[in-house]
């Protein structure tokens, strides 16, 4: 305490520390580094359109898996292939008159015809490229519809670029009396003499 009885002055602050200088040649310190950042970090929030557009992509890729996953089971499930039946049964000899009678055209291809000494069946393949003609009664000719070829109502050739009479196939009575028909065993014009190729009228 001072004599004359004020309080005693603080001491003065200490002067600031000055740095020392870097001997030369002395390695400069680093700064230390930022906190290391990861990918998320990086990434700005996203945005509905953003999630839409991701959503969108994931749906896709989704749907184009699930296709090539559908075609991969189809693959191993062997594809039904319905053909008309080769031999098959066509009535009796008296539900034909007299002609030509088209109504098995669509469902087995062929024409029963009877004449007036015996029963026949074309098969109704153009012997061009292998077209199905029309029968078209009011000209009394087959007529194909591909390049115009013609034929009466025996199956010969008159006009147009087939080259040879259509094709007679397999016929024989059944057991029961009914028309049995086979288009497996042809009979080409030279052979429309053959045992199976006619049926007495
Ligand atoms: S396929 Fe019949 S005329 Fe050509």
């Amino acid at each position: 305490m001072s004599e004359s009885g004020s309080p005693p002055s603080p001491p003065p602050p200490p002067a600031a520390s000055k740095p020392m200088p870097r001997p030369a040649g002395a390695a400069v310190p680093r700064r230390p580094r930022p906190p290391k950042q990861r990918g998320t970090d990086l990434e700005p929030p996203r945005k509905p359109a953003q999630l839409r557009r991701r959503t969108l992509s994931w749906l896709s890729l989704s749907g184009v898996l699930l296709a090539m996953t559908g075609c991969t089971v189809k693959f191993f499930f062997p594809r039904a292939l319905f053909e008309p039946p080769t031999t098959f049964k066509v009535g009796y000899p008296s539900d034909y008159s007299f002609g030509v009678d088209s109504r098995w055209q669509s469902k087995y291809r062929i024409w029963v015809v009877r004449d007036a000494e015996k029963i026949f069946v074309i098969y109704a393949v153009c012997t061009h490229l292998g077209c199905t003609p029309d029968w078209v009664s009011s000209a009394n000719k087959f007529k194909c519809p591909c390049h115009g070829s013609g034929y009466d109502s025996a199956g010969v050739n008159f006009e147009g670029p087939a080259p040879r009479p259509m094709d007679r196939t397999a016929i024989t009575l059944g057991a029961d009396g009914q028309i049995e028909v086979n288009v497996l065993k042809l009979f080409q014009h030279d052979r429309w003499d053959d045992e199976d190729s006619f049926l007495p009228a």
